[in-house]
């Protein structure tokens, strides 16, 4: 079930039977020469969509922009600042609670969204610890591609070549709901350097000069993306059973 396809009084019904809602987050940056600018956050979304659809769970609007500030060195990346990113998860977690909505599962695409998004959720727990009038909530935030099922076929598909940013299988996926999107492209080295950690735009930009990092996306393909598809789904209804279950 999908908020913004809900009525409001849809909703309420839904909150008369179940507390728990999936939050689909990512990011608009660079994915290196072949990857979407939109791939970490269609992702997210497709995956917990197709969660909806499994077992009727409610999954409100992506947060589609998250915390980039590295990437802001390639063409069509954008960011929210990380105070931003906090305030927004705030709103929307305190928006949906206000109604009754009690559990929040955040499937994210990128991992630039974690120290922000852990830093929002203890944001709103201290404001309950600290008094705050309203009844306490909790949230969860998972990447998509976690999982044992999907970790295995990654592993299988790719190896050591998946890497850590702009990822095969993370291509795969987009490539899978998106065929019309497949962009081929040379690419050189052919896996991307590993990393080592690195800190402001320009500087990104130097280590990973196209974008990747440890990455070798060509590798990547649509019945690939459905087969991790599939299994990030399987994936991601454990984790949100599990996460309701808490
Ligand atoms: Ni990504």
């Amino acid at each position: 079930m999908q908020l913004a396809l809900a009525t409001w009084h849809e909703v309420e019904d839904y909150l008369r039977r179940q507390r728990g809602c999936i939050v689909p987050i990512g990011s608009v940056e660079q994915h290196g020469p072949n990857g979407l600018i939109g791939t970490d956050h269609l992702d997210a979304e497709f995956v917990a969509k197709g969660v909806g659809d499994s077992i009727g769970c409610m999954v409100a609007p992506t947060l589609a922009y998250g915390m980039s500030q590295h990437h802001l060195g390639f063409a069509g990346s954008a960011t929210l600042r990380p105070s931003t990113l906090i305030l927004v998860v705030r709103d929307v977690v305190l928006s949906l609670a206000r109604h009754g909505f009690e559990r929040f599962f955040f499937i994210n695409g990128h991992g630039g969204n974690v120290a922000t998004v852990t830093a929002a959720f203890d944001e709103i727990y201290a404001e309950t610890s600290l008094g705050a009038d309203r009844p306490p909530v909790k949230c969860r935030m998972t990447f998509w591609s976690s999982g044992p099922r999907a970790k295995q076929l990654a592993e299988q598909f790719y190896g050591d070549s998946n890497g850590s940013h702009a990822t095969a299988a993370e291509v795969s996926l987009s490539q899978f709901y998106q065929p019309g999107a497949i962009k081929h492209a040379q690419m050189s080295p052919k896996v991307a350097p590993k990393s080592g950690g690195f800190f402001e735009a320009a500087d990104y930009r130097s280590r990973f000069p196209d974008g990747r990092i440890g990455s070798d996306p060509s590798l990547s393909s649509p019945e690939h993306g459905e087969q991790l598809y599939r299994a990030a789904v399987e994936d991601m209804v454990e984790a949100y059973r599990a996460f309701l279950d808490y």
